[in-house]
């Protein structure tokens, strides 16, 4: 366990589901935690607990992310607009954090962690996937902005000489997941669950407390200063085991594995279609790479931090289940 006794640390999205997470595990841990919110009340998570304090600002908004960045010691940069446009996405993502990096500076921050996602590397990688691994995130707007954001904290250290260290989680699943938990779940409740192929190809997950763990570890081990970290179980569960893990919760182990052809050549058509309206996807790429075994390494934060995820899938699952229980999903 760290100690960030005597800390205050900025956490932007921390009315999300990652952030409100870094937030209650830091004010644990005895930070004074700044949760950065959005709207009176978007906070109701984190309300009432001792030491998290709510601060009003937009990322975009340069003024308030520097009123909130004023006094921190360590920034932990979560919020991300995960959907949209890309000017939408440019916007939060790429400019709003030069806003945080700006503020950072101006504030005298010791480092920043600046929470990236695996999508920087692409869809193209069938095989596995090391930080050094050039990225090529296409021109979704979520991925791309995703790697030009990184750019742009790069571009601030330099310039600006503030720490940073990059978090690159997988897919991240625990309690309060939108996406990967209570989405994965309802699909994996169906009877028998239908899935594009046999789902042997790797589900690159990670659970959340896993990701809060090495969040923390970022603001404060030497060796993570200017490096970029992924954060995704490595070796990884296939498809199968991760969404057939939630359908034992729901009590059936029945897997209908659709034809894959199909998907193949009605996806170019679906691209298109996004693409006409201003919000390329690439479900073309995503077949195969759903399909693929490979890992994106931990061996870097295993040599150099010394750290590795400690939450096994079912251990994770059976977490969820309690999560899925109380919000009347799973009976
Ligand atoms: N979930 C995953 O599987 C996953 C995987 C890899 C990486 N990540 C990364 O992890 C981070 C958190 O993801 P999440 O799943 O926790 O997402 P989330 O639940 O949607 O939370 C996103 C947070 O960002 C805030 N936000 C968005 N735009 C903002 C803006 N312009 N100004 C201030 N706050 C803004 C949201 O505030 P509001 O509450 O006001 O909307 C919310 O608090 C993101 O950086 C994402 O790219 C997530």
């Amino acid at each position: 366990m760290s100690d960030f006794t005597g800390q205050t640390v900025l956490v932007t999205g921390a009315t999300g589901f990652l952030g409100g997470a870094v937030a209650r595990r830091l004010a644990d841990e005895g930070a004074h935690v700044r949760a950065l919110a959005r709207r009176p009340n978007a906070d109701s998570y984190l309300q009432g607990i001792p030491r998290i304090e709510a601060v009003m600002g937009n990322l975009t908004n340069a003024g308030q992310m520097r009123a909130a960045a004023k006094g921190c010691t360590t920034i932990i940069h979560v919020a991300a607009a995960l959907g949209s446009n890309l000017a939408h996405q440019q916007h939060a993502n790429v400019e709003g954090t030069r806003n945080v990096m700006q503020a950072a500076a101006a504030a005298g921050v010791g480092r920043v962690v600046h929470v990236s996602s695996i999508a920087v590397y692409g869809y193209g990688y069938l095989t596995d996937v090391s930080e050094d691994t050039p990225q090529q995130p296409g021109n979704v707007p979520y991925n791309l902005t995703k790697s030009q954001a990184e750019t742009v904290v790069l571009e601030e250290s330099v310039r600006t000489g503030v720490q940073y260290s990059i978090l690159r989680p997988g897919m991240i699943y625990g309690p309060r997941s939108n996406g990967w938990t209570a989405t994965m779940f309802k699909l994996g409740k169906r009877k028998p669950t239908p899935f594009p192929g046999d789902g042997s190809g790797s589900a690159h997950i990670i659970y959340v407390d896993d990701v809060v763990d090495l969040a923390l570890v970022l603001a404060q081990h030497p060796a993570a200063v200017g490096e970029a970290f992924n954060c995704a179980s490595d070796p990884a569960p296939t498809w199968r085991e991760f969404i057939g893990g939630y359908s034992r919760l729901a009590g059936h182990d029945r897997w209908l594995a659709l034809p894959v052809l199909p998907f193949k050549l009605i996806a170019p058509l679906v691209d298109v279609y996004f693409g006409l309206r201003g919000e390329p996807q690439a479900l073309s790429h995503l077949i195969p790479f759903m399909q693929a075994r490979k890992v994106y390494r931990m061996e870097k934060a295993r040599r150099l931090l010394g750290w590795s995820p400690r939450v096994s899938l079912d251990e994770g699952l059976e977490r969820c289940a309690v999560w899925l229980r109380q919000e009347g999903l799973l009976r």
